[in-house]
């Protein structure tokens, strides 16, 4: 007996080792190895430099991905950084969904293909500008439940959550230790930064996700940013506008910079914030300069917050974020460029990098260098980190001009391969082109309508509770407990009725105080409008007081309280709540009439709503049809046809002349428009001087106007034939004014200077036995097939100016433009040398640099 069960044991035995033997040979092509010593990542053994970008996958279109990652790869990128957004995955506490925008798998597979990493920030918790962090607004009603804490209830959603989608990665074969492209995962997310408000219960919660997470067995490592304590082997990672003096927790862990801002975010009623490059290669090459080895972008696509996703309060609908990639999809001239340069020029020294220990050397007053040697290998950074003055600096025997605020890198230690502050890479212009109500396509055809200009129709919203399941209360509640986030609108009406001798009357009139924690709220008397207020970014409260005019009898009051996207940052953002909680009181001169306590009633957003207005395939009777439709009009819904602008631009809707409201293209919301809240009128710099440390108000522009005018339609939201546009409109506004744009390239520009180093791609040997070439002004067209048609300007000396306003200097050259045009005319790219030797020399002594502007078609 014993034996003739021990055979076939033990042949399945072997069959099975057979099995795993064969899928380990066939795995072990594919799969990678993860790890990570003092100084770098560590895949397969090897020491790895890696330069990452944030790039979200529910913030542009699955047919966008293919594209942006391409962009993000030929930028230079190894990686790719996404957030994980719990609410979109599970909607419906346990219904998960996937599909179109959220499918994460799609989105990874993609990144897979062009051949990068992945850095999976499942946070749960993601802050990100998104509503309510990333928490499903289902988790708030968990009964005892306690966000980000030692709390069981919270511990129980976040583990499943994070294991579900640690589950699907595995189930598709994502992680790198199965062949997949995730090098990288983040629990939690800048815990850090307020876990104290939390105590004890707070690092406890800490560990136990530190915990949860590396339990899940992955097979990669953990970061968690912002982490200081993170627990072994969880790496703790650097978030902020310059990471270079941080450092790790554990001599055995590298230093990795998990959010470099490439800019920052908008708000509505905020100013458009923008970072220039020279500083972001700065911070950069300083990071690397000092010791780290991997730095991501956030973002390197920000993309749109379509439908009801921006956080809060306030977050605009763009989230350009001044990013490499803009919100459109493309690169954005010169950052794009520049910081492709800057990545060449770091990879070139990553031999050394990975070798060796830096040695620091100063060079004097705010300058330094580091040095990276290890036989026969050498890379140096030499940095001048004094904003206002230019050094000269001696190393190795040589001399180095270094600009003020900028990093010299040296892949041989001896020949600059780069300055940040130095730019080699063309601008490009891009403009929003108006198409107005009619389009011209580009092949010069007949025009096509864009507008159906038979015009718009209607429907009006009506005041107050129009749906029978309202519920009536006592007092004033919380709008997000009311609502659980199902709408942006919550009603609160109640009744009063007059005599006319009532001490809050003063002959008919009173002042109606109402108190609110946001966001937005319009007083409604007797159905007409009585009054509107708003919070901001910085405070979300409102206190809004108005004369009201009442009448004998009954009178009506109505409060709409709007939110404009949940609190998403900060201790405890999940209570901070909205909507009036009161007081709500009338006063006149002899006294006041508090009606906090009084009975209210509750609708839980509109009434068009409920009856799916903004899809216009359900057919409504509500819609009225007529060429006199109301306009100026708060509480109103619009809807018209139009025809998709022709070619493959991206396109974009100017809501200039509406109010505020949200608008759908065939059923699919692109989120809320607002372009009547505009940026404060001061603040803004007329050009942001790169130089000194950068934060996220120093660079301004767009003060005193519209916060957001454009929207972006993504191409795939579009179709052939009609397309159904449908707004619902808050404040009121004209629809007429509505039009229609397109995001084109004009002119490519580049301004190189005599001291600039050469081209990064002439870059020959660590050992430069042959002698390099000076600099040189390159241009490229930005489309394929696309030749440079016409040399519009070009200037050899001191010529001034931006893209599309150069001027001549003192001293030009009178060649520059017939040079420039024989090189460059009729070709897709065109490299210029930029010395006199090629222009002659217009003034003796003097710095010349070149620039041209230039025309492709
Ligand atoms: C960080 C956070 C990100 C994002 C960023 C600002 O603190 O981790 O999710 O919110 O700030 O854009």
């Amino acid at each position: 007996m014993a034996v003739a069960t021990a055979a076939p044991r033990a042949s399945s035995a072997v069959q099975r080792l057979l099995v795993l033997l064969m899928l380990c040979i066939v795995g072990a092509s594919r799969a990678a190895n993860v790890t990570y010593d003092h100084r770098a990542v560590v895949i397969d053994g090897v020491r790895r430099v890696l330069v990452s970008g944030s790039i979200h996958y529910p913030r542009s279109t699955p047919d966008m991905w293919p594209g942006l990652i391409q962009k993000a790869k030929d930028g230079g990128l190894d990686v790719i950084e996404t957030y994980v957004f719990w609410d979109i995955h599970e909607p419906v506490q346990g219904q998960y969904d996937f599909e179109g925008r959220k499918d994460l798998v799609g989105f990874v597979k993609a990144v897979a293909d062009a051949g990068l990493y992945v850095h999976l920030r499942i946070g749960p918790y993601v802050c990100a500008e998104w509503n309510y962090g990333g928490f499903p607004v289902w988790l708030h009603f968990v009964p005892g439940i306690k966000f980000r804490t030692d709390n069981e209830a919270f511990k129980a959603e976040m583990q499943r959550f994070t294991e579900k989608v640690v589950d699907t990665m595995k189930g598709a074969g994502l992680y790198a230790s199965q062949g997949g492209p995730i090098i990288l995962s983040q629990i939690e997310n800048e815990y850090g930064n307020i876990d104290s408000a939390y105590g004890a219960a707070g690092k406890a919660y800490m560990r136990w996700a530190a915990g949860m997470a590396i339990s899940l067995d992955t097979g990669v490592p953990w970061v968690m940013c912002q982490q200081s304590d993170a627990p072994d082997p969880i790496i703790n990672t650097c978030n902020g506008f310059y990471c270079d003096q941080f450092t790790p927790s554990s001599n055995s862990k590298p230093k990795l910079w998990t959010e470099n801002w490439s800019g920052w975010f908008l708000s509505f009623g905020g100013a458009v914030p923008y970072r220039p490059v020279e500083d972001l290669a700065f911070a950069v090459a300083r990071f690397y300069q000092r010791g780290g080895t991997f730095q991501n972008y956030y973002m390197y696509h920000g993309g749109t917050n379509f439908g009801r996703s921006t956080g809060g309060p306030f977050i605009a609908t763009s989230y350009d974020y001044d990013a490499p990639i803009d919100e459109y999809g493309m690169v954005r001239q010169p950052k794009w460029g520049h910081l492709r340069d800057v990545h060449k020029a770091i990879k070139l020294c990553e031999p050394a990098l990975v070798a060796a220990e830096p040695s620091f050397i100063s060079l004097g007053q705010n300058s330094e260098g580091h040095i990276y040697q290890a036989g026969s290998l050498c890379a140096a950074f030499l940095a001048n980190m004094d904003a206002q003055s230019d050094r000269t600096v001696k190393f190795n025997g040589n001399t180095y001009k270094l600009p003020a605020w900028s990093v010299s890198i040296l892949p041989d230690c001896k020949n600059v391969v780069l300055n940040t502050a130095q730019i080699n890479s063309q601008v490009t212009s891009s403009a929003m082109k108006n198409l107005g109500s009619s389009i011209q396509p580009s092949d010069g055809s007949s025009i096509a309508p864009e507008l159906d200009t038979a015009g718009w129709s209607y429907a009006i919203e009506p005041v107050g509770i129009t749906k029978e399941n309202a519920l009536t209360k006592p007092g004033l509640m919380e709008q997000i407990n009311t609502t659980a986030d199902a709408s942006d609108f919550l009603w609160y009406s109640t009744s009063i009725t007059v005599k006319g001798n009532e001490p809050y009357l003063n002959g008919s009139q009173s002042n109606l105080l109402v108190n609110s924690l946001g966001h937005v709220l319009q007083v409604y008397i007797n159905g007409k409008l009585a009054g509107s207020a708003k919070g901001s970014a910085s405070s979300s409260l409102i206190s809004l007081q108005t004369p009201v005019t009442l009448v004998p009898g009954k009178n009506k009051i109505d409060l709409l309280s709007t939110t404009v996207g949940l609190s998403n940052y900060g201790a405890f953002f999940d209570l901070v709540g909205a909507g009036v909680t009161g007081p709500v009181k009338l006063s006149g001169p002899n006294g006041a009439l508090d009606l906090s306590s009084t009975d209210w009633t509750y609708q839980i957003g509109l009434r068009g709503e409920d009856l799916h207005l903004y899809n216009p395939s359900e057919a409504s009777p509500e819609w009225v049809s007529d060429n006199a439709y109301p306009t100026n009009q708060p509480l109103i819904w619009y809807k018209t046809r139009f025809t998709a602008p022709a070619g493959d631009d991206p396109v974009a809707i100017d809501f200039t002349g509406m109010g505020k409201g949200e608008a759908w293209v065939n059923g699919q919301s692109i989120g809320r428009y607002w372009p009547t809240n505009l940026a404060p009128q001061s603040g803004c710099v007329n050009s942001c001087n790169y130089r000194g440390a950068y934060s996220s108000n120093k660079c301004l522009k767009k003060c005193g106007q519209p916060s957001q005018t454009l929207y972006h339609v993504p191409r795939s939201f579009l179709q052939s034939g009609s397309n159904d546009l449908v707004l619902f409109e808050q404040f009121g506004g004209d629809p007429s004014k509505v039009s229609f744009t397109t995001r084109q390239t004009g002119s490519i520009c580049a301004h190189v200077s005599e001291m600039h180093p050469a081209q990064i791609d002439s870059w020959i040997s660590p050992q430069q036995k042959v002698q390099r070439p000076g600099p040189a002004l390159r241009l490229e067209c930005p489309r394929e097939g696309q030749v440079i048609s016409n040399i519009k300007f070009a200037s050899f000396g001191t010529p001034s100016g931006t893209c599309g306003s150069y001027n001549h200097g003192q001293c030009s050259s009178s060649q520059a433009l017939a040079i420039v045009q024989k090189v460059c005319i009729g070709v897709s790219s065109c490299s210029v040398p930029v010395s006199s030797k090629n222009f002659g020399d217009p003034c003796t002594g003097v710095t010349k640099s070149l620039v041209v502007e230039a025309a492709c078609s």
